[in-house]
């Protein structure tokens, strides 16, 4: 093929990923069901013709990810790429971020981020998440029905968010949206998604710089006082971690936003009850289930076998790719009862994996979190009766992107 053909046995596998079902956009594509009883390590193949092993169930992911002869390194032969950004980047020689290594090297590079992404962080950016939710609100509100709620809502707070933590003045933001809109399409060719990845490392290493001048408080002005003189990370790499902070920190945040309050908009007395809860713990338990409901992050956990390993009685080989398909996972009825009912009074939702699992487990779930719980019902409050301003057939869905979500979504009240 056109990217040289890597397929190593006779008969081409089916390409990975599938997609969903027409008229079911919530659902994960439909052929997971029948793996998951059936063939529960299936080959299949990524664009550029790497085969790969695609584990669907719950139990057997959650074993992958806690097992250290799998490697996350997307640099390793046999390892089944996302995107052809990463050809590109293997080229470029520039180091990958922290998403991308293995223990112990990754445990070190992430060790520097962790205190700001904790529970404690999480909670005491309440007050400031508040207002600027209030904020955004209020520009809605004042500016009238129609609106896109991606854009006057979804996008704008976690983007803020994750900003002001990294110290990104808000004069830049429009640089690192749209930079981070090429980094998760999965069509953009890899000269277009490296000049991407490069213009923000450039830009981002640029603010190391000044942050080591001048430096404020913030999260890049405090780890290159802390980490730059031990020579534990230097200008470029910081780049390549804040870049990844950045990028992971808004464009999941704000598809589940939109996707989730489309989802409920879908399920009314779900939606009801989430506008109405009386109490923290129901908003929390809502948004595990709409976490576990959307996995967003629906393209599969990524894994290469650095030596044989047996798993459920199925061998792996070492080189081999594994694509952990967490959105199946997140339907498995082993573990979870009617997985393709909504239910956000769902006992053991927060038992997902829509945010990975083991050592690369999200850094961000904290934040993630606590940034849902106020969202959802401070949208529903003040627009008690949201609801799609189009029609369902004309949603724009994000069937080409890493992270599944909608384009936009106009709302009325
Ligand atoms: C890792 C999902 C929000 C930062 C991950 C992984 C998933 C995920 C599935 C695992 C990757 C793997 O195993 O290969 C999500 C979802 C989010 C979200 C669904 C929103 C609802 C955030 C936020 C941040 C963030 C707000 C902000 C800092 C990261 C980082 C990693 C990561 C840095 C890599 C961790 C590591 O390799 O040690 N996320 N994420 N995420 N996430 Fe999130």
């Amino acid at each position: 093929g056109p990217h040289g053909s890597r397929v190593t046995e006779g008969a081409p596998h089916p390409s990975y990923p599938f997609s969903r079902a027409a008229g079911c956009p919530f659902d994960p594509p439909p052929e997971f069901a029948g793996l998951r009883e059936r063939e529960p390590f299936s080959r299949v193949q990524v664009f550029d013709g790497t085969p790969a092993w695609l584990v669907t169930r719950y139990q057997d992911q959650r074993a992958i990810l806690a097992d250290d002869r799998f490697s996350a390194d997307a640099l390793r032969p046999g390892f089944p790429p996302q995107s052809p950004g990463l050809e590109a980047r293997r080229k470029s020689g520039k180091p990958l971020s922290f998403i991308a290594m293995d223990d112990p090297d990754h445990n070190r590079v992430r060790r520097m981020f962790t205190a700001y992404f904790s529970v404690r962080r999480a909670r005491a950016l309440v007050p400031r998440l508040s207002e600027i939710i209030d904020g955004l609100l209020d520009g809605m509100e004042a500016a009238g029905p129609p609106a896109d709620l991606v854009s006057s809502f979804a996008l704008p707070l976690p983007s803020l968010v994750i900003a002001e933590i990294l110290g990104v003045p808000r004069s830049d933001h429009h640089l690192f949206q749209s930079r981070t809109k090429v980094l998760v399409s999965r069509s953009a060719s890899g000269e277009k998604s490296l000049a991407a990845t490069n213009e923000l490392t450039d830009y981002l290493g640029g603010l190391v710089d000044e942050k080591v001048k001048n430096p404020q408080d913030d999260l890049i002005s405090n780890v290159a006082a802390a980490h730059l003189p031990t020579g534990e990370t230097t200008r470029e790499r910081l780049a390549q971690d804040a870049m990844l902070l950045l990028v992971a920190g808004h464009e999941t945040t704000t598809n589940m936003i939109a996707l989730g309050t489309l989802a409920l908009m879908r399920n009314p007395d779900q939606l009801a009850a989430v506008r109405d809860a009386e109490g923290p713990a129901q908003i929390a338990g809502a948004v595990e289930e709409l976490l576990r409901y959307l996995t967003i992050v629906h393209t599969g956990r990524r894994r290469v076998a650095i030596e044989d390993v047996e798993i459920s009685g199925h061998t792996i080989r070492a080189g081999e790719g594994v694509i952990l398909a967490n959105d199946s996972a997140n339907r498995d009825a082993t573990l979870f009862d009617d997985p393709d009912d909504l239910d956000i009074t769902r006992p053991n939702a927060r038992r997902h994996l829509a945010f990975g699992q083991g050592t690369h487990q999200c850094l961000g779930q904290n934040l993630a979190r606590q940034e849902l719980q106020l969202a959802y019902p401070a949208l529903l409050r003040r627009f008690p009766a949201l609801r799609p301003a189009i029609e369902e057939r004309d949603i724009p869905y994000k069937h080409d992107a890493v992270v599944y979500g909608v384009h936009e979504l106009p709302v009325a009240w």
